[in-house]
């Protein structure tokens, strides 16, 4: 493992690092589903991955934190999750997950493995006591996933995006410490005997 920040079962998160940018950027160019996100699709540039990842590092509290999953028994890197819209000072985050388009690394239980990672990381390091996700509708398997790891619905927010020329609601969830803590080893258990 290189430079392990959180060890799971079969994989473990890392501070991302310049040379992720390419592989950032292929993923982008490969992806195949059309409803993760309300941009469509664009050509993404590892110039621009590798400088986020320079000023990513640069800042003391940074907004920001994303985490590199990698597989233990190649160091792989196989996806990415992180926090976003960190507030310091009453302690929130919004959680983002991405993992690799095509093969064998959706709907195979790794994003729930690293999104549990992510989440002790979140509350157990960075003190912070409530996280949220938000989904877009369409995205029926993030938002499967996201109930499976312990995050309960928090409301809709409409028409805050399209897809294929059509207003689509976004839906936020929630997960707080406590929770997470209560529904922690069970979610593992559940997570560990279907991989
Ligand atoms: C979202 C993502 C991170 C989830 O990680 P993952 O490893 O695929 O998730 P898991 O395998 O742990 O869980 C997915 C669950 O969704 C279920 N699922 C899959 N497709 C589904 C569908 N169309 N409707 C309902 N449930 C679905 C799976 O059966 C699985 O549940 P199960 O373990 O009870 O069978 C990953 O799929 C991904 O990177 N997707 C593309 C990017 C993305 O959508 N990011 C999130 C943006 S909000």
């Amino acid at each position: 493992m290189k430079n392990p920040i959180m060890i799971g079962e079969r994989l473990y998160l890392r501070p991302e690092e310049v040379e992720d940018a390419a592989p950032s950027a292929r993923w982008d160019a490969e992806e195949t589903d059309d409803f993760t996100d309300d941009f469509g699709r664009f050509p993404s540039s590892p110039i621009v991955f590798a400088e986020q990842a320079k000023k990513g590092s640069a800042l003391d509290m940074p907004g920001t934190i994303p985490l590199m999953a990698c597989l233990r028994e190649s160091d792989e890197l196989i996806g990415i999750v992180g926090i976003t819209d960190i507030n310091w000072v009453n302690r929130t985050g919004e959680t983002f997950s991405f993992f690799a388009p095509g093969g064998a690394y959706r709907g195979s239980g790794y994003g729930t493995e690293a999104k549990l990672l992510l989440l002790e990381y979140g509350f157990e390091r960075l003190g912070l006591h409530i996280i949220q996700s938000i989904v877009w509708e369409a995205n029926e398997r993030s938002a499967a996933a996201l109930l499976k790891q312990g995050y309960q619905p928090a409301g809709r927010l409409k028409w805050d995006g399209t897809r294929r020329g059509v207003y689509m609601d976004a839906l936020l969830f929630d997960v707080k410490r406590d929770e997470f803590l209560t529904s922690r080893e069970a979610v593992l258990a559940r997570n560990s005997a279907r991989a």
